[in-house]
């Protein structure tokens, strides 16, 4: 069995959202493809490599497995990953290959998992593998379009973008590296999340200036830490060619991106918002 989810971008509200902050989110058209194989023992294989269940060399997967197994006993199963989203760069791929993989084992052990349990079981698998996390990345890739999280309330938003990639860092220690500021200065880091909270409200207001709106976020995700000398001298640059960018995702490298409005910068390729949620794939 083949299924395939979505790629996301955070237009506004990472990291406030891990706080209970809201967050403007959309499923992109670049897609993680997931083939799965009854077996007689486990093997997965990836442009990472092929290993056996690997919480190292593949942590999502595994962990997959790992909590699909408590629902259905598995003796084994062949597992083949092509993904067109870039890894570890804030564009969603560990949940995609998380949500794929688990809908993939659903319909080949015919266990028929509804997209609620499937998010459910990928969230589990997210604070496996991170220890911390608001739930976007997992609920957007099952669910695709667009909406506002942790409210879970439904936007329409078609927009195209221009993203460009930085370099590859993990998730895990850009969170723990604001846990960490807000832990000294918790009056502070609160309130710029509240900050941020209300840019996200104002993103999804008709007349939405949406560059002023980047503008505004990359600042406050400068000022927690996430951003970085080589990013701001990037977005001093972009600004002064006429584009407006911010970090997407969780920052310290991965992507930054801005509106395609005709024109995109050097290096920088376009994805569409908007794009369907996990889904099965003819074989
Ligand atoms: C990662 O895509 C977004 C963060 O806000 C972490 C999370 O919400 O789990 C940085």
């Amino acid at each position: 069995m083949i299924a395939s989810a979505p790629g996301k971008i955070i237009l506004f509200g990472e990291h406030a959202v891990v706080y209970g902050r809201r967050a403007l989110v959309s499923a992109i058209d670049l897609r993680c493809k997931v083939e799965v194989r009854k077996s007689v023992d486990f093997r997965i294989n990836s442009p990472l490599g092929t290993t056996n269940l690997d919480f190292k060399v593949h942590p999502y997967v595994s962990y997959a497995i790992r909590r699909f197994q408590e629902i259905q006993s598995l003796k084994g199963a062949e597992i083949s990953i092509e993904s067109e989203i870039p890894i570890a760069s804030g564009l969603g791929s560990s949940s995609a290959v998380t949500v794929a993989t688990l809908k993939a084992l659903s319909e080949e052990f015919n266990v028929n998992l509804s997209d609620q349990e499937i998010f459910e079981i990928a969230r589990k698998v997210e604070l496996d593998v991170q220890g911390r996390g608001s739930g976007i990345d997992p609920f957007i890739s099952t669910f695709g379009g667009s909406w506002i999280f942790p409210d879970k309330k439904k936007v329409d938003l078609s927009l195209e973008l221009f993203v460009i990639k930085l370099w590859e860092r993990a998730t895990k220690v850009m969170v723990e590296k604001v846990a960490n500021l807000r832990q000294r200065y918790p009056e502070i880091v609160d309130k710029i999340f509240d900050a941020i909270d209300a840019i996200t409200l104002r993103a999804v207001e008709p007349g939405l200036q949406m560059e002023e709106l980047i503008y505004l976020n990359q600042s406050l995700l400068r000022a927690i830490g996430v951003s970085s000398a080589k990013i701001d001298d990037l977005v001093a640059k972009l600004e002064k060619e006429g584009f407006f960018v911010k970090i997407t995702g969780a920052g310290g490298g991965g992507c930054v991106f801005g509106l395609f409005k005709g024109k995109k910068p050097e290096n920088s390729f376009l994805v569409r918002t908007n794009a369907e949620g996990v889904r099965i794939e003819d074989s």
